[in-house]
């Protein structure tokens, strides 16, 4: 049985890296992507998520069945030396086959890690034990509902018996407000530390996109859910500190996955992809339902702000953005850079339809806000398919001019890196991703091998050196070989021949959000961790609660 994104275990090491579901007390999931969250993941927390689809289990190329197990790699590309830390990503990775449908957007959270030092690489993988993950074990299956099973009649059965297994006390579904946080150790290996709820502040879902403001340090962040309020807004102190909630009133439930931060402003996002669950019944649709008449909605929010009341909501053409790139602002004006799709099918985009999509665009938009007259635009950046955007985050929340994304198949195989020059105009001729205009290069995966998010690592930290000054760094698969292998190309020159090229002992299964951890990040996440908020919370199975220090190194 193949599953996609997954990866089957072989050895006696049995660890899922972290997908944490949030439940709420009707027992519905509520969602947010990715374990690994934009770059806060190491630094605060992880975000919690859900991923991957069931369906199809026979041939899917999203699984391995080997087990990352500590490998290591040697000198296995040139030049490696140019980074020192771990590069991670997170994949859904189902342990327990579901009961019914598979989507990319259940799974147990699974961290794929290379560790380079000083030339040499380690491979690992492990799940992040979570809640749910431990129970699921302990009964040897598949108990909690997850989103492929929430579709018509079948859906609604398992909603019912996911609140009356958690009536009996059969399930604890209690664990969900929280974040579960992974240490990197300092030989490249994973551990689930625990949960992390801010000293119980945190009694709402938690997004996988947190924003981390690199001049003051401060972490922002959301939560959805299908009861109100749909959205919670919420900051976090440099010290970790979570300030009071900040409801936030839309008409309907809906899926919000990512938000923008700028220097003054947080920009909320509430997109016509509604929590649905009378639809689901009687259409047999999944429980979230995109509505093709309904417009887009923008509220931008002062990013301090103790409430609601000064939100300006913007209007633009109906829509749906799974990921941004960055925000910033201009004179009167919010910017925001992102992607955005047209016409989103969850049911489709599920990792077990292989035949093309219809009508399905995910283009580089630019949206902006203008704050005094109220009026809100947008403008097309590129041909689809666009995702999984990233910039140097030593500018989030600022402008900044080059954005690195995937290039996705039909069915959402990411067959290539693509850089954009938002200086430069689009060449609005293209109806295809090529180089020219505002696409400055392009790193083609060539035929049959496919990849996922590709992190910007800069040579040097801040915003002294030139922006794209740095590297890309992202897992590839060869389907033909069934070999993975981590990348690692030059940002500015886009250049076809990889700085460096580490092959994996087994296939990485595709997966989602990547974060790379510096040696100096990982000795500053442990140290402020372990002496706040997860003091008194770590398990005594997970946590040998030994700090490595890791002397920085540059190259
Ligand atoms: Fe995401």
């Amino acid at each position: 049985m193949d599953l996609p994104f997954a990866e089957r275990r072989l050895g006696a090491h049995e660890w899922r890296v972290g997908v944490a579901m949030n439940l709420s007390a009707l027992g519905v999931a509520q969602l947010s992507w990715g374990g690994i969250a934009a770059g806060a993941l190491w630094r605060w927390c992880s975000g919690p998520a859900f991923l991957v689809v069931w369906g199809d289990q026979s041939d899917n190329l999203w699984r391995s069945r080997g087990f990352g197990n500590g490998w290591t790699l040697g000198a296995a590309g040139r030049r490696l030396e140019c980074l020192d830390g771990e590069f991670v990503r997170v994949g859904p990775n189902p342990k327990f086959a579901p009961v019914a449908g598979y989507h990319w957007f259940d799974g147990d959270g699974m961290i794929h890690g290379l560790r380079i030092k000083e030339g040499k690489a380690t491979y690992v993988s492990r799940y992040v034990k979570t809640s749910r993950l431990k129970q699921e074990e302990f009964f040897g299956g598949s108990k909690f509902m997850k989103i492929g099973d929430l579709k018509g009649l079948f859906g609604l059965l398992m909603v019912n018996m996911q609140m009356l297994r958690a009536k009996l006390k059969v399930l604890d579904v209690s664990y969900g407000y929280g974040t579960d946080v992974v240490k990197v150790l300092e030989d490249g290996d994973l551990q689930t530390l625990g949960m992390l709820d801010y000293d119980k502040r945190l009694a709402h879902s938690f997004t996988a996109h947190p924003k981390v403001d690199p001049f003051t340090g401060e972490m922002f962040t959301f939560g959805y859910s299908h009861a109100p309020p749909y959205i919670t807004y919420r900051v976090i102190s440099k010290d970790g500190f979570m300030q009071d909630p900040v409801p936030i009133t839309i008409p309907e439930p809906i899926m919000m996955h990512d938000f923008a931060i700028t220097e003054n402003y947080a920009i909320i996002m509430d997109l016509p992809l509604y929590f649905r669950p009378k639809e689901m019944v009687k259409d047999k649709k999944l429980i979230f339902t995109f509505d093709s008449t309904k417009k887009a909605r923008f509220g931008v929010l002062p990013r301090y702000a103790k409430d609601e009341l000064l939100i300006k909501w913007f209007d633009l053409p109906n829509c749906f953005i799974f990921h941004n790139a960055n925000a910033w602002e201009e004179g009167d004006e919010v910017v925001l850079i992102t992607c955005r799709l047209q016409n989103p099918d969850l049911d489709m985009v599920s990792g077990s339809v292989k035949e093309k999509l219809e009508n399905f665009t995910n283009e580089l938009y630019e949206m902006r806000f203008n704050m005094k007259t109220g009026l809100a635009s947008q403008k097309k950046l590129s041909a689809s398919a666009v995702d999984f955007p990233r910039v140097n985050e030593s500018y989030t929340g600022r402008k900044q001019r080059f954005v690195y994304g995937t290039m996705l198949d039909s069915i959402a195989k990411v067959t290539g890196i693509i850089k954009f020059d938002l200086h430069a105009e689009p060449d609005s001729e293209k109806t295809k991703l090529e180089v020219g205009g505002n696409v400055q290069g392009i790193f083609d995966l060539g035929p049959g091998r496919f990849g996922s998010e590709a992190i910007f690592v800069p040579r040097e930290p801040g915003i002294t050196s030139e922006e794209d000054d740095g590297y890309l760094i992202f897992f590839v698969h060869d389907e033909a070989s069934g070999k993975s292998a981590v990348n690692v190309i030059d940002a500015k020159t886009m250049s076809a021949d990889p700085v460096a090229v580490v092959e994996l002992p087994h296939r990485v299964p595709y997966g989602f959000h990547a974060f790379f951890v510096t040696e100096v990040s990982i000795f500053c996440f442990l140290q402020s961790l372990i002496q706040s908020n997860l003091k008194n919370r770590q398990s005594s199975e997970d946590v040998t609660a030994q700090v490595v220090e890791v002397e920085p190194e540059r190259h």
